[in-house]
């Protein structure tokens, strides 16, 4: 397994172009399944996770063309069948969502049940509780669930769960809609910029959608989608990542192709902990850093349009840095703090309590070897270790790799120096 190596105390500095989004390519991907017809998809970020879907797509029946230098992938999947198998599904839980899509075009799929995760358990009840409302049948047998429809039909769906409305379910419920007969109402839908994006691909192969990035999105059903093309939104969370890393290390780095509209929450958060944001014609700059004045924040992880639970890792390694005490809760998924421990190896001063980590922040960082749990975990680290005095080896980050793309790269453009020590 590769690992980084770091070694830390040098301030970014330069512009980064920000990637294709990670969670809005996934299900987008899954919805190609639909039609039988050539599609086309642009700003597709060459990421692990992606190689995955398409491995996924290909199992499936589907011909995949990927182009990853030019960040594109075309699909046809003329003939299909509808079997998730438990060795690919249990790898990724966003591929949960080729289930909805399966569903519309064959009537059935048999697909695993994705099993749980470090940052939590992560049932797929309200995706099941969806299909059932468009009079899916389902039964789960030996670690999978079986799907059968005569004829999917439009109905009201309620998606909000205990945490607030599911992401992927919406997806999954949006893109089985499309094909229902009739009009479904999805109420308590997610909002975030990726269910849009679906949507506006799902729009362009001629389904009926209004109200999308709402809670209630309403679907007309249509017979059959065609083919179409689409660009996927910029990475919001790689830009945070990036714009932590910045205001971490006390550098200036200018983002290249972020959608700002989508980082409210984020930004805001920056500018409360004393980071100096620019915008400039559809650029952000950030400018922050130790000698800058970094001030301590709370934060609670909400759905969009609130913080987001994906950006929670990096902020915390960045209030690491700042002086005095920051508090960070977490409501999404409960046990998404194996970041913690590891910050501490690096001398930071955190205690959990329940949903909440309190940073004791201002202590200088150290470098020293630690270990990535889970995606938004390795970023935490980088950043981390990009502050620590000394050389910080982060190992696993395969983690890393599922969605962020060339990291080390853009890094090392932008002054650090990072480097990836192949695994054995
Ligand atoms: C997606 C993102 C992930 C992000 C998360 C929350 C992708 C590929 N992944 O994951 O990066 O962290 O949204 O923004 O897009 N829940 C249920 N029952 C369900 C489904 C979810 O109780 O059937 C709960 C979850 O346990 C969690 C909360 O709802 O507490 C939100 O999860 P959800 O939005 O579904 O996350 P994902 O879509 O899996």
């Amino acid at each position: 397994m590769d690992s980084f190596l770091i070694e830390g105390g040098r301030p970014l500095h330069g512009e980064v172009q920000i990637s294709g989004s990670k969670n809005a390519v996934l299900p987008i991907l899954a919805a190609t399944l639909l039609t039988a017809e050539t599609c086309v998809i642009r700003r597709v970020p060459d990421l692990s996770d992606v190689d995955f879907m398409v491995k996924i797509l290909r199992s499936l029946g589907a011909e995949v063309t990927a182009d990853p230098g030019a960040g594109t992938i075309t699909t046809r999947s003329a003939s299909i069948r509808g079997f998730g198998d438990y060795e690919l599904i249990r790898k990724m839980r966003g591929s949960i969502c080729i289930l909805g899509p399966l569903l519309a075009r064959l009537k059935t799929a048999t697909v695993s049940l994705p099993g749980g995760c470090v940052i939590g358990t992560r049932p797929i009840d309200l995706h099941l509780k969806g299909l059932a409302a468009l009079g899916t049948h389902l039964v789960v047998e030996s670690g999978y669930i079986r799907c059968e429809t005569p004829q999917l039909q439009g109905n009201l769906v309620f998606l909000g769960g205990r945490a607030g409305p599911t992401v992927l379910g919406t997806a999954n419920i949006l893109m089985a809609a499309t094909m229902a007969e009739g009009v479904t109402v999805i109420e308590s839908a997610a909002c975030e910029p990726e269910v849009v994006d679906l949507a506006n691909f799902l729009i362009a192969m001629g389904a009926k959608i209004q109200g999308v990035g709402s809670p209630t999105i309403t679907v007309t059903g249509v017979t059959e989608l065609h083919g179409a093309e689409h660009e996927v939104i910029p990475d919001r969370i790689e830009a945070g990542t990036f714009a932590c890393a910045a205001a971490a290390t006390g550098g200036e780095v200018t983002l290249r192709g972020a959608r700002l509209d989508h980082l409210g929450a984020v930004l805001e958060k920056l500018r409360e902990a004393g980071v100096q944001l620019d915008r400039t014609r559809g650029a952000l700059t950030i400018r922050g850093g130790p000698g800058g004045g970094l001030k301590p924040v709370d934060v609670t992880t909400m759905p969009y349009s609130g913080f987001p639970t994906d950006m929670q890792a990096q902020l915390m390694a960045l209030m690491c840095l700042a002086p005095g005490t920051s508090i960070l809760t977490e409501r999404i998924f409960e046990s998404r703090f194996m970041h913690a421990a590891e910050l501490m190896r690096l001398g930071a001063d955190i205690a959990i309590e329940g949903p909440s980590a309190i940073v004791k922040g201002g202590r200088p960082l150290s470098g020293a070897p630690v270990m990535a749990s889970d995606l938004r975990a390795s970023a935490a680290l980088v950043i981390a270790g990009l502050c620590a005095s000394g050389s910080t080896q982060v190992h696993r980050i395969y983690h890393l790799d599922r969605g962020y793309e060339r990291m080390e790269t853009k890094l090392a453009a932008l002054g650090a120096r990072i480097s990836r020590v192949p695994g054995e």
